[in-house]
């Protein structure tokens, strides 16, 4: 049986059974089938994407294909479901690069193209969130911001620390750290900051001066950070219903040992959201059980992360890694679905590909990352990966789709975004 919904339309993502009963409700417009190849491809019907079930979505391609334009098209079109599918939704983007926030702005620059597509450059509502104590560096900027993030610092746990100051239990710094946790939990509870963690340090008496004094300095640097506080933003507030979250961690540039601070963003995230809404799931059913109505306050989150080979990487730890392969493992009892963009899927950890259920891919052409994603190929697909790529347009905006649900290959191009693109290619010429 086909899963075409109407003529014009064909609904990816989402069960047959799914599509009968919800038909294109909450449904995502993506793109366009291309129906025949050549210089000037022919395209079809509009392909729908289902966003109202937890997924693993990759999307991969190499340097400057559009996987950052097609992430914005999908956060476009959670913006403009109705607000009874989005009150049950919520969207945060982890943006390393800083290129989300231009969503608050029309597309005119290619209006004329949207034109041809029947759409008009339009903003959509997001609200951007940048680290509490770097306010200076977005003003500066002049980057729009609309709110500040932070960190509760009592839920980083000693491992935590210890793998963003990059030290081991060998290190004595280590078990000073560890002696100060347990006696500042002992003090004050939950409610720390890293000034009282300083200055607990310099009470010690079991060690000397130096690694006191070593200590202090990676927790002075730590507070440069200005990402821990002591009540720190709650998962509610992160997790808005009806809500696109863009978190902004391009302050943190690439310089040594600043990328853990990401990787340390987007696993305590990560882990928080995931213990709340397995309790909140458990707390659903017995309130079932005991003959409740089912009530949803936490709605489905959607975790976008560009880059997201840096987060879940196939050749190294990460702090966020074990956290991300929970999600992709069983978030979708909870409720918690993925969306990774990387260009290189050859680094990106291999269950992250081999679990997802929706995979989107603008051209590639490295031998080992076609090789890395060709392990998905399912059943359904009887031809090569490498075949496809090597008969994709060069134009940017085409992808490969392959839909476990329908169990369909396909070519699609990517609709042009009605936001404007923050993620432009810099170029010497001025155009
Ligand atoms: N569907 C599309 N329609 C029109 N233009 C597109 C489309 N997709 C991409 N582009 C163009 O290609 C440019 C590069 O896209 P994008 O920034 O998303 O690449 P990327 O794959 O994320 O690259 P990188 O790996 O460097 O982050 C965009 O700025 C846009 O001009
Ligand atoms: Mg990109």
């Amino acid at each position: 049986m086909s899963l075409d919904f109407e003529d014009k339309d064909i609904i990816v993502g989402r069960t047959l059974d799914h599509i009968k009963k919800y038909g294109k409700t909450a449904t995502g417009y993506i793109g366009k089938v291309v129906v025949s190849g050549g210089d000037e491809p022919v395209l079809g019907k509009n392909v729908l994407m289902d966003l109202s079930r937890p997924h693993v979505a990759i999307i991969c391609g190499k340097r400057g294909g559009g996987k950052s334009y097609t992430m914005s098209v999908i956060i476009e079109e959670f913006a403009k479901q109705p607000f009874e599918v989005k009150e049950r939704l919520s969207v945060i983007v982890i943006d390393t690069v800083g290129i989300f926030w231009t969503m608050k702005y029309p597309n005119e620059e290619q209006k004329g193209l949207l034109e041809k597509w029947g759409l008009k450059p339009e903003a959509i509502d997001i609200r951007n969130l940048v680290p509490f104590g770097k306010k200076e560096f977005y003003s500066m900027k002049n980057l729009p911001y609309d709110g500040y993030f932070s960190i509760k610092t009592s839920q980083m746990d000693i491992e935590d620390w210890l793998g963003i100051f990059r030290l081991t239990w060998k290190d004595q710094e280590s078990a000073l750290l560890s002696r100060t946790l347990e006696k500042i939990k002992e003090k004050t509870g939950t409610l720390y900051d890293i000034n009282d963690i300083i200055n607990e340090i310099k009470k010690d008496q079991e060690t000397t001066k130096d690694v006191i004094n070593s200590l202090n300095n990676r927790m002075l640097v730590a507070k440069s950070w200005g990402l821990f506080s002591k009540t720190g933003t709650t998962m509610k507030e992160f997790a808005k219903p009806g809500t696109i979250t863009i978190v902004d961690t391009s302050t943190y540039k690439e310089s040594i040992g600043m990328e853990s601070i990401k990787e340390l963003i987007v696993g305590i995230l990560g882990k928080r959201l995931y213990e709340e809404r397995m309790l909140y799931r458990k707390e659903e059913e017995m309130g079932l059980v005991s003959g409740g109505r089912k009530e949803s306050e936490m709605p489905i989150v959607w975790l976008m992360i560009d880059e997201a080979h840096m987060f879940m990487p196939s050749d190294r730890q990460s702090m966020a890694l074990d956290v991300l392969l929970q999600w992709v493992r069983v978030g979708r009892q909870p409720g918690l679905s993925l969306l990774l963009a990387t260009q290189r899927p050859n680094k990106l950890h291999s269950e992250a590909i081999s679990q997802c259920d929706f995979f989107l891919s603008t051209r590639m052409t490295a031998q080992e990352d076609i090789m890395a994603v060709s392990t998905i190929r399912p059943s359904y697909l009887n031809i090569p990966m490498d075949k496809f790529y090597g008969q994709m347009p060069k134009e940017q905006g085409y992808a490969i789709l392959l839909d476990d649900n329908s169990e369909k290959v396909m070519l699609i191009k990517i609709r042009p975004r009605t936001t404007w693109d923050g993620g432009k290619t810099a170029n010497v010429f001025i155009d």
